[in-house]
This record gives C-alpha cells, sequence and structure tokens, in this order.
C-alpha cells in the first residue's frame, strides 16, 4: 500500500516541497526511513508509533518504508512527524484516499497524539501556496503565522485525533481568532533625548537618510550608545516585501513573536561585544542564521567594537561588502541575506579619554594597539565616522531644548528615501549606499567645484578608491537630504568629514596618518 503527502523543508531561508511518501508491506515489522534525513528526523519514528497508538490508531503491522523526496535536499527538524503519521493513516485507511491532495501538511508530534509547534512556518506557507496548494495543515500554535500568507486556507491542528476526525468528516470546532494587534508604532524612546550633540544626530540622520555605516568614536558617558539605540525611531517602514523577508528569517530562526507573526518594525540587534564569529554570522554544523542576518533591513548595533573577537570582527568584511554572507560546513552551505546597517562604538583609546590630557595616561604604544584592533578593511567599510565629543555641562543642565526629535529627523529622511526610491524605480537599488561604482557614474552628478574639491581631497589625503567612491555616496545622500539633484561642493566637503582618516590619533610628532 503506497500513499504520498506533502510537506516541505527548509532550506536557507526558504522553504522548498517534500513529498512524504509511505509505503505498507508484508513482512517483517520495521520501520524504515531514508532520503537525506538528518538522526533528528529519524526519531520521528518512535514518536510517530508512539503517538499513533495514544490515538487510538495502531501502528499498521508489516515493513513501513518512508520516503522523504527530493533525495538532495537535506531535511532536519521535527516538522514531519505529522506528514508522517498522517501518510501512514491513509495507508491504512485511517484517513480517506486523497483527503490530504493539494495540501501541505506539517508538524511535531509529542507521544500523547498532540501537536506541537514548530519554527519555519512561515516560508513553507508561502512554498505551499506558490505551488498552488489550497490548503495547510499546521500546529495550532502555529496558525497566527501561517494566516501572515494571502491566498491559502491554514487549518490548524491540535492532535491527530482531530486529524482523524476532520478526515471523517466532522468540523472542527471553528477557533475564533483575532486578527494580531499591529506592532506599535511609537517607541520609548527620542532623539530629543539627546542633548547637543548635533552633529553627530546630523551623522545618524544621513546614515538612516542612505542606509550608510555609522562609527561613533568618544569618550565614556558621551552619548554614543544612547545615539545608535536611536536610530530605529528614523528609519523608513518596511514595505510588505521586506516584512515578509525579514519574518522568514525570525521564522526559521524560531524568533518570531507569536502575538505579532508579520515583523513590521526593523530589527536592531545588539549582541554582546564577547560574540562568538559563529553567532554572529550564522553557522553550526548545520548552518543557522546568525546576528547579521537578524539585523537584515535592520540595524547591527556593534558597542564596544575594539573589545570584539578579531576573529568575529574580520568575519563581517564580506556581509558589509556583498549584503550576504556564505556559511560552508561539514552539513551544506547556505548563503543568507544580510543588508544590515552597522552602526559601531567604540572610545578612542584604553581609558577613553584621549585628547584630554588631565585625564588620559594612554602611551602611544597601547593607544596604536587598541586602534589597531579595528582593521583597515573593516574601518574603509564604514562610510561615516563621527568623532563625538565629551557632553558639554550647559547643554546637559537643561539650559538649552533636547534639540531636534526623532519625528523630526523621520520626516527628513523620508523625504530623502522618496527621491532614492523614485531614481532608482526599476532597479534593485533602494538606498545610495547600495550604489556600485557604474551607479555612482551615472546617478551622482557632480558640480565642476564638487569634483575639483574631491580631486585635491584623492590626492593630499591619499583616499583608497573604496573611500573615494564611498565619498560620493555619502555626499549624494547629503544632497538628497537638502533635495538637491547635483552634488556640490558643501555636500562633499561634509562627506570628507566623516572619514575613517578623522579618528583621533595618538599624538606624535613625525607619525603619519591613518588613511581612509
Ligand atoms: N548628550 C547627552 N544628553 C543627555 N544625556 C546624555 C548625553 N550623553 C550621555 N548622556 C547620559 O549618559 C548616559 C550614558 O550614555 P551612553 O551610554 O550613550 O554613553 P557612551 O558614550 O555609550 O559611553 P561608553 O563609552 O561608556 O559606552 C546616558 O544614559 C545618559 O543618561
Ligand atoms: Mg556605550
Amino acid at each position: 500500500m503506497y500513499c504520498s503527502v506533502m510537506s516541505a523543508a527548509v532550506s536557507d531561508v526558504d522553504a522548498v516541497p517534500v513529498s512524504v511518501e509511505a509505503d505498507i508491506s508484508e513482512g517483517l515489522p520495521v520501520f524504515c526511513m531514508v532520503g537525506f534525513v538528518t538522526s533528528q528526523v529519524r526519531e520521528a519514528q518512535d514518536r510517530v508509533r508512539t503517538a499513533l497508538r495514544n490515538a487510538g490508531a495502531a501502528m499498521p503491522s508489516g515493513r513501513i518504508t518512508i520516503n522523504l523526496a527530493p533525495g538532495d535536499i537535506r531535511k532536519d527538524g521535527t516538522r514531519f512527524d505529522l506528514p508522517i503519521a498522517a501518510a501512514i493513516l491513509e495507508c491504512r485507511g485511517s484517513l480517506p484516499a486523497g483527503f490530504l491532495k493539494g495540501s501541505m501538511i506539517i508538524g511535531e508530534l509529542r507521544l500523547d497524539g498532540r501537536v506541537g509547534r514548530i519554527n519555519g512556518v512561515l516560508p513553507s506557507v508561502i512554498a505551499a501556496r506558490d505551488r498552488g496548494c489550497h490548503t495547510c495543515f499546521l500546529p495550532a500554535e502555529n496558525v497566527q503565522e501561517g494566516r501572515v500568507v494571502d491566498n491559502i486556507r491554514i487549518v490548524g491542528i491540535r492532535s491527530l485525533q482531530e486529524l482523524i476526525s476532520l478526515g471523517q468528516g466532522e468540523d472542527l470546532p471553528e477557533e475564533e481568532m483575532a486578527d494580531a494587534p499591529p506592532e506599535p508604532e511609537s517607541y520609548d524612546v527620542d532623539f530629543a533625548d539627546i542633548r547637543g550633540q548635533e552633529a553627530v544626530k546630523r551623522a545618524a540622520l544621513i546614515a538612516a537618510a542612505g542606509f550608510h555605516n555609522l562609527l561613533l568614536s568618544g569618550p565614556p558617558g558621551s552619548g554614543k550608545s544612547m545615539t545608535a539605540r536611536r536610530i530605529p525611531t528614523i528609519l523608513p517602514p518596511l514595505t510588505k516585501e521586506e516584512s515578509l523577508e525579514i519574518s522568514k528569517i525570525y521564522s526559521i530562526a524560531g524568533l518570531l513573536p507569536s502575538e505579532h507573526p508579520l515583523m513590521t518594525r526593523r530589527p536592531f540587534r545588539s549582541p554582546h561585544h564577547t560574540i562568538t564569529p559563529a553567532a554572529l554570522c550564522g553557522g553550526g554544523f548545520y548552518p543557522k542564521p546568525g546576528e547579521v542576518t537578524l539585523a537584515h533591513r535592520g540595524v547591527l548595533f556593534l558597542d564596544e567594537l575594539p573589545e570584539m573577537n578579531p576573529a568575529a570582527l574580520e568575519m563581517l568584511r564580506q556581509p558589509l561588502e556583498d549584503r550576504q554572507i556564505t556559511i560552508s560546513r561539514v552539513g551544506g552551505t547556505s548563503v543568507y541575506p544580510a543588508s544590515f546597517l552597522l552602526a559601531a562604538a567604540m572610545n578612542p583609546c584604553p581609558c577613553g579619554y584621549l585628547g584630554d590630557s588631565t585625564r588620559c595616561s594612554c602611551s602611544v604604544k597601547e593607544i596604536r594597539a587598541y586602534q589597531a584592533r579595528i582593521s583597515q578593511a573593516i574601518l574603509d567599510r564604514i562610510d561615516l565616522v563621527c568623532v563625538v565629543p565629551a557632553v558639554d555641562y550647559r547643554q546637559l543642565s537643561g539650559g538649552e531644548e533636547g534639540g531636534v526629535s526623532s519625528a523630526e529627523m523621520r520626516r527628513q529622511v523620508l523625504a530623502s528615501v522618496q527621491i532614492q526610491k523614485e531614481r532608482y524605480q526599476g532597479s534593485s537599488i533602494v538606498f545610495n549606499s547600495e550604489l556600485s561604482v557604474s551607479g555612482i557614474e551615472k546617478f551622482c552628478p557632480l558640480t565642476d567645484e564638487a569634483r575639483r574639491m574631491l580631486e585635491a581631497a584623492f590626492r593630499h589625503l591619499g583616499l583608497s578608491a573604496r573611500s573615494y567612491h564611498r565619498v560620493i555616496k555619502v555626499s549624494r545622500t547629503i544632497a538628497d537630504l537638502e533635495g538637491r539633484e547635483i552634488i556640490n561642493e558643501a555636500d562633499i566637503s561634509e562627506a570628507l568629514c566623516c572619514r575613517s582618516g578623522d579618528l583621533p590619533e595618538a599624538d606624535v610628532p613625525g607619525r603619519s596618518r591613518r588613511h581612509g
């Protein structure tokens, strides 16, 4: 007796349809599973056997062969328990033949026959819809997540008994499912909380408007972390496709909040500086998404940058350049999206007070060693470097207004994002930071004075080719914020002020400046 039902396996950040085939033949009672299954999937046989018995549908006698096709895709996790049980039930006649035709079914089984929640439901339901399925049977706990996808019927299953009853034509008690409440729009932090530091806020504004990477360097307590944490408050909203894209990643990582199954806010990830390379970039025997992927389309905030494990830091080179990360492991190679805004913070020296001779006692050697922990290759990939001064007492004590608020900054960001949207219509570019070399030539016209200034800077500051392009991209964003189509001298000069070459250094006579 043979029967096949459709399920899905997770592959990178998508799901691929998988046929779960069951064959019951006469012979010794053996349960055999084939089709590139991991040991975790193999454990299904014990769960299925016990769950079927406890659901009142004893395991058929004879040889049971389960095949998960196609055989060249690795199947992992517990999501195949329910389809395997369903295929066996259909084989032995407990479910009518063809009951699951045109449907997808996924879910984990508990020993008493209950169906448990799984990760990666969202990409699976999308795969089912794209395959033309009319229904998707999911664990009841995953129903909210499945309902995010349009044009497919979602049926929540609490137990194997319920599935059998459904097959016998009984209706499930329709559970009233309130629509998920939208994520709150407002943030409990605001740029208005930051006193003074107008230059730093300006750098954050430029970074958010063009999705440029930003490094803040300054003494302790000057507001670096405060600034970085407020960047999400001024970022443009996600499009529906971007929301789905991020939600798929969080669904696979098991981090999708059940009350908000669709991520509508840009992610903000701030891993601790002791993070391992695998946790930052993804990894494990079977690759899993890391922080760079969880920050996709949002902000990755790396505080205390020089304290990070150098191996982890250097691994950022590829995602910062390619906006995706490739992980190769024994268990396979995965490519995950990783297009994020890097916001980093650091102290300029071990004590943090470089430039304040009354407080800083770090030696030149210590300062150099500290700053050298961030390689030039990483600095080269950071578009904006902002030196954050210590806060002035008068500003802090409330003598002055808080200054520009997140609402006002967001308004400026949205206006410049609109300009970028119109400019890059029909191409895959969304933000200025994504411009390629040919894109720079096409979309970044310069006035003659601006061109002369850039040429002089290239010669005298010894810019690298990458920095040269980054200066133009940042000046494109500055010009967009001002509503100018042609980049002028002022835009170039502001962009030049925000380069890595401007990091404070130990004052040593005859010492050459770092270029970048
Ligand atoms: N510009 C500012 N306006 C108002 N409060 C500020 C400002 N700068 C710092 N503070 C206060 O100082 C606290 C510490 O700021 P923050 O954590 O951002 O400093 P930091 O620059 O990240 O320091 P560290 O180098 O030690 O990490 C804030 O929680 C806030 O109370
Ligand atoms: Mg800090």
